[in-house]
């Protein structure tokens, strides 16, 4: 899957290094080729050896050493890579790089690259959450730097909170998608039912009540599941975007319409991702002709639409179901009360009204909170990432349960 691709790994020193010989054992089983460069603290954890063993390609340590080639080590390497991958950073090279120091093989061949350049941070909470890290953090990002979130549990200094590497899988995922390369986080077999776009509920023969979801959100999902061999069916509200390849796509207007397409195919599906903005209220009646202009005010009498999350929730069982919620305010509160109301396993939060975020763009910022009310906070990132985000966690969860 990655063959041809010639990945450099930098490896600093942290005690997450020991995880970095898992990344390059996965790399080298997805035939990608891999010249690893650790610094002197990382060669303290782990030796050289196992890194040249598992790559079989000669690990650089140091400037000085004795030249394998006639190459220039650090220009060699800088050049020939198609991706740079730096897993475990630490704080130290992660300002390195932000300040623009070259003191080492490690931060002089990363200045030395015009490839793109990923980084797993791992280090303690207090230093991860250090505002002087998370400034160095932003400069790189704004630069085009890509980052591999750390995850949050127990650290290995004992404290609990975020700043562990991300897994060996979660990077491979990360250099995968940085390739384009289909993820291995593979729903093959699964049955996946999505709705997306919003709901038009007619007024009268001309006009309709709607709101502005895009339906963006929803086709970048059904497209992701449909690449991880998903048998993917798109219950859509009226949009303008192209149907996806290989996607069963039902068109639907109404509320009433989705609700009944939607429990139509609830019961053969595994998982039901509900992305679409469906409107609560409909007029209580629907005018036969266009409604005409009249001197005084006009009054339009709405009724409930049926809440489609909540009945599905009640008929769940083992079903994987995911909600999202776009809110205003109390965005955290109003979500976790919608996971436990709507009985989900995860819903998808976001702020509409922050920049960046909400129906028409094609980025989002969101935050997931799951079934045990852990919250998960995510950065401004393309729908498309946010779709592989949501498919990886769903993954997650086919596994726990199997
Ligand atoms: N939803 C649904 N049927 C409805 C309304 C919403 O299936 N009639 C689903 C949406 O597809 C979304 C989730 O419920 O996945 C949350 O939608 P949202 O409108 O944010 O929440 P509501 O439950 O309608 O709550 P409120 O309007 O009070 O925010």
């Amino acid at each position: 899957m990655l063959s041809n691709k010639n990945i450099v790994l930098g490896v600093s020193g942290g005690i997450a290094v020991y995880k970095a010989l898992d990344v390059v054992s996965r790399l080298r089983k997805l035939k990608a080729n891999v010249n690893v460069i650790m610094t002197k603290a990382a060669a303290e954890f782990v030796s050289p050896l196992s890194f040249q063993s598992l790559s079989q390609n000669y690990v650089v340590t140091d400037m000085f050493d004795e030249p394998k080639t006639w190459d220039v080590e650090h220009i060699a390497l800088a050049q020939k890579a198609d991706l740079f991958v730096i897993a475990p950073a630490t704080a130290n090279i992660i300002g390195k790089i932000a300040g623009g120091i070259a003191d080492d093989m490690l931060s002089t061949t990363v200045m030395a690259t015009r490839a793109p350049v990923l980084i797993a941070p791992a280090m303690n909470t207090n230093m991860y959450t250090n505002p002087v890290l998370q400034r160095n953090i932003k400069t790189l990002k704004d630069l085009g730097y890509k980052f591999i979130e750390p995850a949050s549990g127990r650290l290995a200094c004992g404290d609990y909170g975020v700043g562990k590497l991300a897994t060996p899988e979660d990077i491979v995922e990360g250099i995968l998608s940085f390739f384009k390369v289909p993820s291995v986080k593979t729903l093959r077999d699964k049955k996946i039912l999505i709705t997306a776009g919003p709901t038009q509920e007619p007024i009268d023969p001309v006009r309709y009540i709607t709101n502005h979801s895009s339906g963006k959100m929803g086709y970048s999902i059904a497209k992701s599941a449909r690449e991880r061999g998903a048998e993917v069916t798109l219950i859509s509200g009226p949009t303008s975007l192209e149907k996806p390849c290989g996607v069963e796509v039902i068109d639907i207007i109404t509320a009433e319409d989705m609700h009944r397409a939607v429990l139509e195919h609830f019961e053969n599906s595994d998982i039901i991702i509900k992305a679409a903005a469906v409107a609560d209220y409909k007029p209580k009646e629907v005018s036969k002709d266009k409604i005409k202009k009249r001197d005084s005010d006009l009054s339009i009498e709405l009724t409930r639409n049926p809440d489609i999350l909540l009945e599905l929730g009640r008929m769940k069982k083992d079903k994987i179901l995911v909600g999202f919620a776009a809110e205003t305010k109390e965005l955290l509160e109003s979500a976790k009360s919608k996971v436990h109301r709507k009985n989900l396993d995860f819903i998808v939060a976001n702020n509409i009204t922050l920049d960046g975020a909400g129906f028409k763009g094609d980025t989002n910022i969101i935050s997931i909170i799951d079934g045990f009310g852990k919250i998960q906070k995510y950065d401004k990132m393309k729908k498309e990432d946010i779709s592989n985000i949501i498919l990886d966690k769903i993954y997650e969860l086919i596994k726990l349960k199997e």
